[in-house]
């Protein structure tokens, strides 16, 4: 062969080999294929050649033009391999890893025992009124007959969001009543349950923000038969039928009479325990007939109405309900307490 055509196939399999990537390639093959390329211009000068050698010349310059297309076909092929090759491992996935197992939520202890209570009520025909957490005092203690200047407000005096104390964090869910009882006439029968906030520093048993239920009846006839027969449905729902009551009389402002209702310990059933305390009985609500003046003050007439009113808490239910020990449990909301109950 031709010692021109020689140079030129050994020269095209060195640039084959140190070509890195196709672009590379592609070079290699525009450079000795092309039509500026170096076997062009070798068979420009086939005229120069005497006319008998011209035919094996050409022929020659014929195979090493294939002989470099097949080696550049080939390497660009194996390049094409490769390639796939590293996509397939930097993208495979490896299905024998474990999965993540979703973490399901669950229903917080004080927001089943709340529920279960709604449903209780919702059962007796009451329905779940709601009031702002942002009070005006006016509402959670003046119209509840707790004037300025009552002790009262010395203990739930709270967090106040305005300088003449006009406006605050609610310390009770009882101005609720009297939201109600301003936009509806009787028959009332409501529940409303939310958070409510006081200064107390936080322990075992007390927390800043804590959780009530108020439940208002007001209508024609109503009385303190009505309030205990309501209330006894509820222990008995939720703890069974065998559970005694007993009301203690107390004093709130906005009730007239005023009691405390404790409930039998369902756990010792009035032996005396840890739970109780050694009583025999736990304290759950506070309770009584709505105050004349605070169904006047709502444009409700007292010897047309009567009402029962009360006001529980939920955190200190929730507590005995599960027997939890400490108050601060409900509130830091980890999950691997949550989901035992
Ligand atoms: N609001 C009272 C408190 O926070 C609880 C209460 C007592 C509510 C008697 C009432 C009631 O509606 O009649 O201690």
């Amino acid at each position: 062969m031709n010692e021109k055509l020689m140079e030129i196939q050994e020269s095209a399999l060195k640039a084959l080999k140190s070509a890195a990537d196709l672009g590379a390639l592609d070079e290699v093959r525009v450079r000795f294929l092309g039509k500026k390329g170096e076997i062009t211009a070798v068979l420009r000068t086939m005229g120069q050649l005497p006319p008998e050698e011209r035919p094996s010349f050409g022929q020659a310059a014929n195979q090493v033009r294939s002989f470099i297309e097949d080696e550049i076909r080939t390497a660009s092929q194996e390049m094409e391999r490769k390639k796939m090759e590293l996509r397939l491992s930097s993208e495979a996935i490896d299905v024998t890893i474990p999965g993540k197992a979703p973490e399901f939520g669950h229903a917080h202890p004080l927001s089943k025992v709340t529920d279960e209570v709604k449903d209780i009520f919702i059962g007796m025909g009451f329905t779940v009124a709601e009031g702002p957490e942002v009070e005006l005092s006016d509402y959670d203690f003046t119209r509840l007959n707790i004037p300025e200047g009552h002790t009262v407000r010395e203990w739930t005096d709270t967090f106040y969001i305005t300088e003449d104390e006009r406006v605050h964090l609610r310390c009770q869910t009882s101005p609720v009543q009297i939201r109600v009882m301003e936009k509806q006439q009787p028959p009332i029968r409501v529940i409303s349950p939310g958070r409510v906030y006081r200064k107390d520093e936080v322990d075992a048993t007390h927390s800043p923000m804590f959780h009530q239920m108020e439940g208002l009846v007001v209508d024609k006839g109503i009385t303190m038969g009505d309030l205990k027969g309501t209330l006894n449905a509820l222990v008995h729902k939720l703890y069974g039928d065998d559970l005694k009551t007993r009301f203690r009389p107390h004093h709130f402002p906005f009730t007239e009479p005023s009691c405390e209702m404790d409930v039998q310990c369902f756990v010792c059933k009035g032996k005396g325990c840890r739970v109780c305390k050694g009583e025999g009985w736990v304290e759950v609500l506070g309770a009584g007939m709505v105050h004349p003046k605070v169904l006047e003050g709502c444009g409700i007439d007292p010897r047309e109405y009567s009402g029962f009113a009360f006001g529980l808490g939920l955190d200190r239910l929730t507590m005995l309900r599960y027997d939890i020990n400490d108050l601060r449990l409900l509130f830091e909301n980890d999950q691997r307490f949550i989901s035992q109950f």
